[in-house]
């Protein structure tokens, strides 16, 4: 529902104020935007097109260089030296952040949850490779995990640093002004490719969706945003409304978001974060045998996953298009080898 003062924007307008949030140019953009035939034929539902965002060029791609595009530029705007991230041992996010201080000169420390994935392989190698100052905590990730990489910031910050930490809502906002501009993109690549979507599915809980909500309301597309959790959080509908709203802020849009535009589901989660379905290996076998395409076992697997389960059960039929946000994640397809090859 558009608000009563809501006009719609053009496209290049969102983008002018895209510029002028503080940003550093990490990544290939725009990424993308791929009809897949042969995987529409297979599934024989909907045309379904492949956005690339694990072609955003950073590191091996994925849908974090957006967000790190703005959390980075404001930790430089500010002056900063170092960046403090952490979250899951395999985290995409934390290795496109590593790789991201290489590239611009700052020092990176990364504090990661010891969990069932801790090897040095996938992104955990990455993060090593990159030259980040690496430990593995024992503390889950989420608020406590925050608590360590803020103490940390404190301590480095008596050393004389100047320490910016990534995390916590006001990322969450960046990552949404992210995929608002992805939305312009999209938008932009709809008219060269002569193509009106009617959803676009992702694996989001948070910044990725909220960002295509917003963008795709602020240039009144017809495009519906699905969310696919890769983890259960009860709030995650109204963190992905909030992060909407507050990159309507930052982005000084005359655009809200209410609790029912956000349209996100759980249900292809299994039996938790970074747990592998079956649904999920499947999905990563049919996308890289049709189309060449690698997604990964946590995050777009099973976002794919969620897709096809909506083909199957006439959700989404033929007369409709699809397109499939791919978020990246690839290298987490070497941590599940075993899983996988079986
Ligand atoms: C590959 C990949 N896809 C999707 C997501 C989910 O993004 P968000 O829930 O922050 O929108 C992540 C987050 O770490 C990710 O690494």
């Amino acid at each position: 529902m558009l608000n009563p003062t809501h006009r719609v924007m053009k496209c290049e307008n969102l983008l002018d104020k895209v510029a002028r949030v503080p940003q550093v140019d990490i990544g290939h953009f725009p990424t993308p935007l791929e009809d897949c035939p042969r995987l529409t034929k297979a599934l024989g539902g909907p045309r379904i097109l492949i956005k690339r965002e694990d072609c955003s060029g950073l590191a091996l791609g994925g849908n974090k260089v957006r967000q790190l595009t703005f959390t980075i530029g404001e930790a430089v705007h500010q002056g900063a030296d170092t960046i403090v991230h952490g979250a899951a041992s395999q985290s995409n996010h934390c290795r496109q952040a590593a790789a991201a201080c290489a590239r611009l000169g700052l020092k990176c420390y990364l504090r990661l949850a010891r969990d069932h994935k801790s090897v040095v392989q996938g992104n955990l190698l990455l993060d090593h490779l990159a030259g980040a100052n690496v430990e593995i905590v024992d503390v889950p990730f989420g608020d406590e995990l925050h608590t360590v990489k803020v103490a940390l910031a404190e301590e480095l910050k008596a050393e004389g640093l100047k320490p910016y930490v990534v995390g916590g809502p006001h990322a969450t906002a960046l990552a949404a002004v992210g995929f608002t501009w992805c939305m312009a993109e999209i938008h932009r690549q709809q008219e060269t490719l002569g193509v009106e979507a009617d959803w676009i599915y992702a694996a989001s809980a948070g910044g990725t969706q909220a960002g295509l909500v917003l963008g795709a309301k602020a240039l009144g597309m017809k495009i519906k945003p699905f969310g696919v959790a890769p983890l259960s959080w009860d709030n995650r509908i109204e963190r992905i409304q909030q992060a909407a709203n507050a990159a309507a802020e930052i982005l000084d849009l005359e655009v809200s978001i209410d609790n029912d535009e956000v349209r996100n589901t759980d249900a292809f989660v299994g039996q938790g974060y970074g747990m592998l379905t079956p649904d999920c290996a499947e999905a990563i076998k049919l996308v890289a045998q049709t189309e060449g395409i690698f997604l990964d076992p946590v995050y777009s697997g099973k976002a794919m996953a969620g897709l096809i389960d909506h083909i199957e059960r006439g959700q989404l039929t033929s007369d409709d298009t699809v397109i499939f946000l791919h978020t990246g994640g690839t290298p987490q397809l070497f941590v599940y080898n075993e899983e996988l090859y079986s």
